[in-house]
């Protein structure tokens, strides 16, 4: 079965094509994405209105380079031939760019007469790591994958610019969320704290190779106290991030935050973000311990953007005692492969939607 997966819940318009196997490996076909972040670190985050502006111009073009990518030989028109299902992203995520993949999805559903599926962005993020085969092709040669899948049951920790949790999943169709945010995702953390350091957007990449000149115990950041062992919470550390770097700059509270960078050296930012990265890491770790001796999983899935930092695989690889499963850097960040192969896992379950009535969800939630 080969599944045209679509994604555009954020700033990535991507479109990607799977094919399963018989006995449910999943090979890569092709993986096209084109990103609108140029646009939006002038402002230091995502501006709904320029990322749905950027999907309208571009989700024909990047479907149309996954199918030619993955179907080499072929016309257009045969590529479509080969395609079995169409995935694509319902929620969450910004609405406007939900509204145009999803209205994509459905014209092309109807016009190709494909089954439809539609799919949870954030439970999509651990399907990432099911993609264990690649076709052999230059638009793919960089990627490296785990030859193996993941072994239910499965510990997921999924970490990115939206969202935060922890799922314990049985198998594809019996999982529970144990713990997630109270308040902020961990990327959008690193994205605050980042701009507050005068760093640029996105946060997660520039904290990580600012904190490499810092050191990580210069400063301590207090970790919330949560009445549910695996929720997670990074506003009072981004809060205490703020007071730190004001009173070490020699200001008090009343400076505004995007004064900081100026009055900041770039030891007092390193040490910052080295400290502030350390406590973002343990903030994670901790709860997924005590999920893996609760639980016992016999593998942990770390997906989402996040999981490319390379000092938290590190230590979560130095603490836990499960095999853990890593998706390629190019798969934990935005991309429409985990889509299909949540698509595929999905279309042996469930019944296709109806593409007249799908409609997008914004705040769909797992
Ligand atoms: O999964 P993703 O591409 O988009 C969402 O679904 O949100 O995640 C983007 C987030 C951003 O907040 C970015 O700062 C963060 O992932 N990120 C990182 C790193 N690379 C990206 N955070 C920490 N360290 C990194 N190396
Ligand atoms: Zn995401």
């Amino acid at each position: 079965m080969r599944i045209l997966g679509i994604e555009s819940s954020a700033d990535e318009t991507a479109a990607a094509v799977i094919e399963s196997t018989s006995d449910g490996q999943i090979k890569l076909l092709s993986s096209e994405i084109s990103s609108s972040i140029d646009l939006h670190t002038l402002y230091g985050g995502i501006v709904p209105e320029i990322a749905a502006r950027s999907h309208l111009e571009v989700i024909i073009p990047v479907i149309n380079q996954a199918l030619a990518d993955a179907f080499q030989d072929t016309t257009p028109e045969k590529a479509w031939d080969q395609i079995d299902a169409i995935a694509v992203t319902q929620g969450p995520g910004l609405l406007g760019g939900l509204l145009i993949g999803v209205l994509t999805a459905k014209t092309l559903a109807i016009a190709k007469n494909k089954p439809l599926y539609s799919i949870n962005h954030v439970q999509a993020h651990i399907y990432s790591a099911f993609i264990n085969k690649k076709a052999n092709s230059p638009q793919l040669a960089a990627l490296s994958l785990s030859n193996k899948q993941p072994v239910f049951p499965i510990l997921a920790l999924i970490v990115s610019g939206g969202h935060t949790q922890l799922v314990f999943m049985k198998d594809h169709s019996n999982y529970k969320v144990l713990g997630q945010t109270k308040d902020d995702a961990v990327g959008e953390a690193f994205d605050k704290v980042a701009k507050m350091l005068g760093l640029p957007y996105p946060g997660g990449p520039s904290i990580e190779a600012t904190a490499k000149k810092g050191d990580s115990k210069a400063f301590k950041f207090p970790k919330a106290r949560l009445e549910n062992t695996y929720d997670f919470s990074f506003s009072g550390p981004k809060t205490a991030v703020l007071r730190a770097a004001q009173k070490v700059s020699g200001n008090d509270f009343t400076l505004p935050s995007n004064q900081l960078p100026s009055v900041l050296s770039d030891a007092q930012k390193a040490d910052i973000a080295a400290s502030f990265q350390q406590s973002a890491i343990t903030t994670l770790v901790d709860p997924l311990l005590a999920a893996e001796e609760q639980f016992n999983p016999k593998t942990i899935v770390i997906a989402g953007g996040v999981a490319a930092n390379q000092q938290l695989r590190e230590q979560i690889n130095q603490c836990v005692s499960t095999p853990v499963i890593y998706p390629d850097i190019k798969l934990c960040t935005d991309n429409a492969a985990m889509i299909a192969t949540l698509g595929y896992f999905q279309s042996k379950n469930t019944k296709p939607v109806n593409p007249y009535t799908l409609e997008v969800l914004p705040n769909l939630s797992m």
